[in-house]
């Protein structure tokens, strides 16, 4: 190297040692994989005080969850019916685990994408309550049967059958599916002749596997009055029953009728033909079902205990009648009816802000510094657990486990 080339390098070092960052020089990295790219921040220990965990926490009451389980599960066996419970509320492999350990046929699934991750995590029973249009999603399906061979596939319009056929087929199956029969006018083929000549079709159609039948009645589920919700969900299913029957007629298998929801899961067994209830709500409970009444009268129902909340921390307590905490739409969305605040049934929780809760009171049980924990019951539990990465089990005040949202954004 000539002098003249040495001397111009240093003088180009030093000229460029002032604007130091503007020079790359490369280090070793460590190298991630995409799994730990894409995982999840690790949330706090377990062991601690659910009041010391950083908000907004999504917290699951453990006794009140496992009550829930076995209430639900001891109800329907007295009504020889059995539990495919929704795991759209939860989204959650731990808990899906709890509902089959008590002894449940199955579990539901809304999405593809969901019935994916929750198979991944070792749930085999899977019945996905949603037909699937897209070619590339039928054919994912089909896929998931293959490596999943008790994976139930809903469809209710008759080319999607035979694009299942072809895509059953073209994976070298015989792919179980349930005809979705609509009560109400959300999803689902007309009860009746289409349902029949729908369900037929299946049944002729060489790589698909008539299991029965689905019919949600998400219209009854909410309905304010238990007479009044009986009555409604009965009458909306008739047609539907009679359907069943004219398909087992027909010699049709039948073996699955499932549907109904927290709000009729003691109504369904007086349906006829009907196997197993598909309840998702049920674990948690949230401020929409705990306003729907109960069969004793009481406007409150409380066949199942509310074991979902968020935590939320308060960071402005210097108005008088307002604080304001950290959770906000974020934190629970913009379902009505409001949060609730636990132990504060004067305080409306306004979660109208991306980031903030706006809290208005005329009177309090006591006083709030900054910092200062709540804890709310949520509005609607299903789009709640959607937002979180993990749910904190916790059982007299202790984090005991955490649970990650298995299906978390998994909404295609
Ligand atoms: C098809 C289907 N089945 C079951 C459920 C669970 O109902 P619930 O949360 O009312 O128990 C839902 C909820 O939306 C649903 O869409």
């Amino acid at each position: 190297m000539s002098t003249t080339t040495s001397a111009s390098r240093r003088a180009f070092l030093a000229a460029t040692a002032a604007s130091a960052a503007h020079v790359w020089i490369p280090r070793p990295v460590k190298g991630y994989t995409t799994a730990e790219i894409l995982a999840p921040v690790k949330p706090m220990a377990t062991g601690i005080s659910k009041w010391d965990l950083d908000t907004p926490a999504l917290c699951v009451d453990l006794d009140k969850l496992e009550q829930n389980i076995a209430r639900m599960q001891r109800s329907l066996v007295a009504n020889k019916l059995g539990s495919r419970p929704h795991a759209k509320t939860h989204k959650c492999a731990a808990i899906a685990r709890l509902q089959m350990a008590a002894g449940a046929l199955g579990i539901c699934a809304a999405k593809l994408s969901e019935a994916e991750a929750l198979a991944a995590e070792g749930l085999d029973r899977i019945c996905l309550t949603t037909g699937n249009l897209s070619a590339s999603k039928i054919r994912r399906a089909m896929q998931l049967r293959k490596r999943t061979p008790q994976f139930i596939q809903a469809v209710d319009y008759e080319p999607n059958a035979h694009d299942l056929n072809a895509a059953a087929k073209e994976a070298g199956i015989v792919a179980d599916v349930v005809i979705d029969i609509a009560v109400g006018t959300r999803s689902g083929i007309p009860a009746g002749a289409d349902a029949l000549a729908l369900a037929k079709l299946v049944d002729r159609l060489p790589n698909l596997k008539l299991r029965g039948v689905l019919s949600y009645d998400g219209g009854a589920q909410h309905i304010t009055g238990f007479a009044t919700r009986k009555e409604r969900a009965l009458t909306n299913i008739a047609d539907n029953a009679r359907t069943v029957e004219a398909m087992k007629r027909d010699g049709l298998n039948t073996e699955i009728f499932s549907g109904g929801g927290t709000g009729t899961y003691s109504i369904q067994h007086l349906v006829p033909g009907f196997t197993d209830v598909q309840v998702g709500s049920y674990v948690f409970m949230d401020m929409q079902y705990l306003a729907i009444g109960g069969e004793d009268g009481n406007p409150v129902y409380s066949d199942f205990a509310s074991s979902l909340t968020v935590l939320g921390t308060i960071v402005n307590n210097r108005f008088p009648g307002r604080l304001t905490t950290d959770a906000g739409a974020k934190a629970f969305t913009l379902n009505v009816p409001r949060p609730g605040v636990i132990g504060e049934p004067g305080m409306d929780y306004n979660p109208g802000s991306d980031e903030f809760g706006t809290i208005t009171f005329k009177q309090a049980s006591r006083s709030y510094k900054m910092g200062d924990r709540l804890e709310m019951t949520v509005p609607h539990c299903d789009p709640v657990v959607n937002l979180y990465d993990y749910i904190y089990g916790i059982r007299q005040d202790r984090v005991e486990v955490v649970w990650p949202i298995t299906a978390r954004g998994h909404s295609q």
